[in-house]
């Protein structure tokens, strides 16, 4: 389904069409592809080139940890997740060992995925990033150390029948895309003022 967003200036194609599906396939991604995401993630900035992040890859094929992880999830997330071939944690660590986790670290995993979002909906793949869920029990589950922080859950995977989610979920799915205006978040020199350009 295309939910290209209704821009205001002209943007790249990619991003205009990238969006945040419910429906997925259950059709298993190709491994080179789902490389090619990590890949795109991989050249990502980071502050100080520290690249600080992880990703733990679940797919339908692991089972059990996919269910451990659908278990960690919360609310309408639950439902719609099950669907997804492929469940991607995404963890950030310290910029450098044995230094605490600071605010780039948190900045640069978003990035990252990001960078991994926009390479997906270049490859015919959708992403739905997930707050929805419960952190502690997937660090636990992954034996992740104290020094990390999970972030998000990322479903991935190719579109589906949209007919197969419930109807409150169907509804969502086919909402309008919308953004605030620019002038509410891009300023001038000084704050909540928006910019002016000649
Ligand atoms: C950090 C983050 C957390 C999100 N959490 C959830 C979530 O728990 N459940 C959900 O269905 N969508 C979630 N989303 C998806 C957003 O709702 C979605 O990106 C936003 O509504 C914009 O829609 P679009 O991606 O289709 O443009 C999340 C997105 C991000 C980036």
């Amino acid at each position: 389904m295309q939910k290209a967003a209704e821009t205001n200036q002209p943007i790249h194609a990619l991003l205009a069409n990238r969006w945040s599906p419910r429906a997925f396939s259950s059709q298993p991604v190709e491994t080179e592809k789902l490389l090619q995401l990590f890949e795109a993630a991989r050249w990502s900035a980071s502050g100080g080139n520290s690249q600080p992040w992880a990703f733990i890859v679940v797919t339908q094929n692991d089972r059990e940890a996919f269910d451990h992880l659908v278990g960690t999830t919360m609310g309408f997330n639950t439902v719609w997740v099950q669907k997804a071939p492929v469940l991607v944690l995404t963890v950030a660590k310290p910029g450098r060992p044995g230094t605490p986790l600071g605010k780039f670290s948190h900045y640069d995993v978003g990035q990252a995925v990001a960078h991994l979002s926009i390479q997906a909906s270049a490859m015919g793949l959708y992403v739905h990033q997930m707050g929805g869920f419960d952190a502690e029990k997937a660090r636990t589950l992954f034996n992740l150390p104290a020094e990390t922080e999970p972030m998000t859950l990322v479903a991935i995977g190719y579109y589906g029948n949209m007919e197969e989610l419930p109807e409150e979920l169907q509804a969502r799915e086919t909402l309008p895309r919308t953004r605030k205006p620019i002038s509410e978040f891009v300023f001038g020199p000084s704050w909540n003022t928006p910019l002016q350009l000649p």
